[in-house]
This record gives structure tokens, C-alpha cells and sequence, in this order.
């Protein structure tokens, strides 16, 4: 193999330096563009009722409410994707049986994750729950 001569070599060596370092700058530099979240539903915090869950089939959104305050967990079944179903105890899927507390926790399977926590914010009353 060819040696280089002690001149190219650094200078190779310098743009190499210069063009990686270069890269790392812009990316530093270039202000990050903010993740959009989309709102799957809207609803007043006074309509979902203490320990009790407000159902938006259509997007399959469970809004529920506890002790500790609103969240909103996704109604797709973590098996397959089946829709499953809000009692007052758990939530059920109708396709395989899998069962889930009221946080989403499996209980039983074939499920082997809990379903999606989905997040929410509340301005003046008023509920909004994100897709991510
Ligand atoms: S799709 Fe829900 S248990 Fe299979």
C-alpha cells in the first residue's frame, strides 16, 4: 500500500475533523422542530364522572377519572387490536378474553402489555387527549 505523504495525510485528516465536526454544529445549531400532537377527543373534566369513565368508541378513547386525578388509556387490545370493552371493574376484550385492570394492566391474557396510556391536558375544564 501506498504511504501518504505527511502533508495530504494531515490534511486529510483535517477535513475529515472539519466536515464531522461541521455536521455536529448544525445539528446543534438548528433548533428542533416540535413534535405536533393531534387531539383524538375533547370533553368538559365536570362529563366524566368520579371513578367513572367517559367512552369515545369511535376513536376508542376511555376517559377515566380516580382519586388521583383524569387520565385516558387507548381501547385497542394490545393482542391483536380488537376493541375491548369498559366495565366497572375491568376492561375485557371480546376477541380472546384478554382482561385488563382500570388502568390498563393486564389481568389475564394472551395480552402481554397493558394497553396505551394515552396523554391529556386540562385547560379551563376542559379535557384534551393526544394521540402520543
Ligand atoms: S385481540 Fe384482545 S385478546 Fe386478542
Amino acid at each position: 500500500m501506498e504511504k501518504l505523504p505527511q502533508s495530504r495525510r494531515k490534511f486529510i485528516t483535517t477535513l475529515t475533523l472539519l466536515l464531522a465536526s461541521g455536521g455536529l454544529l448544525v445539528r446543534y445549531l438548528t433548533p428542533r422542530t416540535p413534535v405536533k400532537r393531534r387531539v383524538l377527543v375533547c370533553a368538559a373534566a365536570a362529563a366524566v364522572p368520579p371513578g367513572g369513565a367517559l367512552l369515545f368508541r369511535s376513536e376508542r378513547v376511555a376517559l377515566m377519572r380516580d382519586d388521583t386525578g383524569f387520565y385516558a388509556i387507548s381501547l385497542i387490545c394490545t393482542h391483536l387490536g380488537c376493541t375491548v370493552v369498559v366495565t366497572e371493574d375491568a376492561i375485557t376484550c371480546p376477541c380472546h378474553g384478554s382482561r385488563f385492570d382500570r388502568h390498563g394492566k393486564v389481568l389475564t391474557g394472551p395480552a402481554g402489555k397493558s394497553l396505551v396510556k394515552l396523554k391529556l391536558a386540562v385547560i379551563n375544564g376542559v379535557i384534551e387527549v393526544f394521540d402520543s
